[in-house]
C-alpha cells in the first residue's frame, strides 16, 4: 500500500458556527469578501461574516460581482478591487463560482501574472490566506485546492491549483442552503455525488480515500428519498452538506474523471448547470466502467438501493425536463475538448475519443 493523504483545511461544521467562532477570522488586517450577487445575502452568510469581522474589529471590503462560471476577466476584476483596497486575506462566500474565483484572486493578489498563467502552473508566491463558506452543498470547493475557471480562448473550463490554494478554514453551515431552489438543491447534490463516485472509481483512489468517498455516498443515499419527494428538511440539508464536504476531501486526493471532463462542454456551450450536466452522463459512465470496476460499481448501486445501472440512470434524471440534442459537429468538438482535459486519464477504463463520441451520441445524439 502506497498513498498520501493531506487535508490541511480546518473544517468547522454545523449551524451557527460563524458567530460562535469569530476568532478564526483573525487572518489579517483587512478582508476581501468575494461573493456573487445574491447567495451570500439571501443565505444569511454575509450577515454572519460581517458580524464576525465587526466583532474582531477587522476591516473589510466586498467584491460581489463574481459571475456564474467565472472567467479570467472576472477574477482579474476582483484582484484589482482587492489590491486597490489593500486586502491581506480573502473570504469566499457562495457556491463553487465565488469560491473558485476567490482562490484565483487570492493567488493573483500575490503574483503579478496574467490570470491565464494560473492554468497548469503553480504560482511562485503563496496565495493570500482564504476562508471559504459554502452556500450550496455540491462543489466541495471549501476543502479543495482546486479552482475551476472558464477560459473563453480555449472554449472550455480549466482548473488550477497550488498547495497554498487550500482554504485555511472552511465554515460549513447547512442552514445557508435553506434559501436554495429545488433545482439548485438537486443539481448541487448531484455534483457532490459525482465527486464521490468519480473519486471512488479514479485510478488515483486509495483505501483511505475510499472510506471518505463511501461515507459520502452513504450520506447522499440517505437523502435520495427526500430529494425525490422534495422534502428537504434541516436534517437532510445537513447530510447533503456533509456529503458535499466529503466529496471535496475525496477529489482533493484523486481529482475528478470522465464525467467532469465530458460535462464541461455541456455547461460551456449549452448552459446546463454543472451538476445537471454531470448527472446526464452518469448512466453511460457507470456502464462504460462496469467491466473494469464491477465490485466498486456494484457496491455503489447497493448503497444507493438500485438493482441496475438503468434504475440508477432514471434516478439521476430526476428533474431533467429535456436533454439538449447535439449535432455531429458538436459531438466531435466536445469529444476533442473532453480528451484535452487531464482528468480523462484518471478514468478506471482507458478512454479513447471514439468512446466519448459514442457516449455523447447515445445520450444527446439526434440533432441533424
Ligand atoms: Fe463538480
Amino acid at each position: 500500500m502506497d498513498f498520501n493523504f493531506n487535508m490541511p483545511v480546518e473544517l468547522v461544521f454545523g449551524t451557527g458556527i460563524i458567530r460562535n467562532n469569530t476568532g478564526k477570522f483573525k487572518l489579517g488586517q483587512k478582508a476581501l469578501v468575494v461573493t456573487g450577487r445574491n447567495s451570500a445575502k439571501l443565505s444569511g452568510a454575509l450577515n454572519d461574516v460581517v458580524f464576525a469581522l465587526d466583532h474582531e474589529a477587522i476591516e473589510y471590503c466586498i467584491f460581489d460581482n463574481v459571475i456564474n462560471n467565472p472567467t479570467m476577466e472576472n477574477v482579474a476584476e476582483g484582484t484589482a478591487f482587492g489590491k486597490k483596497n489593500k486586502a491581506d486575506f480573502v473570504i469566499a462566500i457562495g457556491g463553487g463560482s465565488p469560491m473558485d474565483a476567490a482562490k484565483a484572486i487570492a493567488a493573483l493578489m500575490t503574483n503579478d501574472i496574467d490570470p491565464i498563467d494560473l492554468i497548469g502552473n503553480i504560482p511562485t508566491n503563496k496565495s493570500l490566506p482564504l476562508i471559504a463558506i459554502p452556500t450550496t452543498s455540491g462543489t466541495g470547493s471549501e476543502v479543495t485546492p482546486y479552482s475551476v475557471l472558464t477560459v473563453p480562448s480555449m472554449n472550455t473550463k480549466k482548473s488550477f491549483f497550488s498547495p497554498s490554494s487550500f482554504p485555511v478554514v472552511a465554515f460549513a453551515d447547512p442552514s445557508y442552503t435553506k434559501s436554495l431552489t429545488r433545482e439548485i438543491t438537486l443539481d448541487t447534490a448531484f455534483d457532490a455525488f459525482s465527486h464521490l463516485l468519480e473519486s471512488y472509481l479514479s485510478l488515483k483512489s486509495t483505501p483511505l480515500n475510499d472510506v471518505v468517498a463511501i461515507e459520502g455516498i452513504k450520506a447522499f443515499a440517505s437523502c435520495m428519498k427526500a430529494l425525490a419527494d422534495d422534502e428537504v428538511d434541516d436534517r437532510i440539508r445537513s447530510l447533503l452538506m456533509y456529503a458535499s464536504c466529503l466529496g471535496g476531501i475525496a477529489i482533493t486526493h484523486t481529482g475528478t474523471t470522465l464525467i467532469h471532463a465530458m460535462g464541461y462542454s455541456l455547461t460551456y456551450f449549452k448552459g446546463l448547470s454543472h451538476g445537471r450536466a454531470n448527472t446526464m452522463l452518469m448512466g453511460e459512465y457507470l456502464g462504460f466502467n462496469m467491466e473494469h470496476e464491477p465490485e466498486k460499481i456494484q457496491n455503489v448501486l447497493d448503497i444507493l438501493g438500485f438493482k441496475s445501472i438503468i434504475e440508477a440512470d432514471d434516478f439521476f434524471n430526476l428533474g431533467t425536463d429535456e436533454k439538449p440534442n447535439l449535432t455531429v459537429e458538436e459531438i466531435n468538438m466536445y469529444t476533442q475538448l473532453a480528451m484535452g482535459q487531464r482528468n480523462v486519464k484518471l478514468n478506471p477504463r482507458k478512454v479513447i475519443a471514439e468512446d466519448i463520441k459514442g457516449m455523447y451520441q447515445r445520450i444527446f445524439g439526434g440533432a441533424k
